[in-house]
């Protein structure tokens, strides 16, 4: 039979497959598991999932500062009047109390282009998470 001519043409063709996908594949570091790694421990993404220390942050890009019904924010958060963009949430997680001042979120990045990589991702997930279900 000739199965083993088509198995040696394809033996390129899976080569070639394996090195497109291993960056991919191999990345420890994706938006989602850097978020993971670096938020998750005191936020979720939905509002189905039980609350953390923080909000939930599934639809935060484009969301009201400290508009979680439920959560007890910080007084400046339900002060201040601004949408979480891009610019908000890089100077945020930079460093949280030079945004709102009595903040009590114990995080800050200092590494712009991980801060580029996690607000990204929050922006990629937003229309997912419709009134943060
Ligand atoms: C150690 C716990 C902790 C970690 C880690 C943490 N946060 Fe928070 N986060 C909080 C808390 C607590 C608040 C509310 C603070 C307050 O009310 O003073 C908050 C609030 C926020 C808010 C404001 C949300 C709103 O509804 O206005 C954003 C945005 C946010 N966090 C993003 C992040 C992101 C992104 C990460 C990861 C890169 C992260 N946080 C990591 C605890 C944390």
């Amino acid at each position: 039979m000739s199965l083993r001519l088509v198995s040696k043409w394809q033996i390129p063709l899976v080569v070639a497959v394996v090195l497109v996908m291993a960056p991919v594949v191999s990345r420890a570091d994706s938006p989602a598991d850097l978020f993971v790694a670096q938020c998750a421990v005191c936020h979720t993404m939905s509002a189905k999932d039980p609350m953390r220390q923080g909000p939930n942050l599934g639809n935060v890009y484009g969301r009201k500062v400290g508009s979680v019904a439920g959560f007890a924010y910080s007084p400046d958060y339900t002060k201040a009047n601004f949408i979480w963009d891009a610019k908000h949430l890089d100077a945020y997680l930079a460093n949280p109390a030079s945004v709102l001042p009595d903040s009590y979120m114990a995080y800050q990045q200092p590494d712009p282009a991980i801060r580029a990589e996690i607000i990204d991702y929050l922006k990629q997930q937003a229309p997912l998470y419709v009134d943060g279900k």
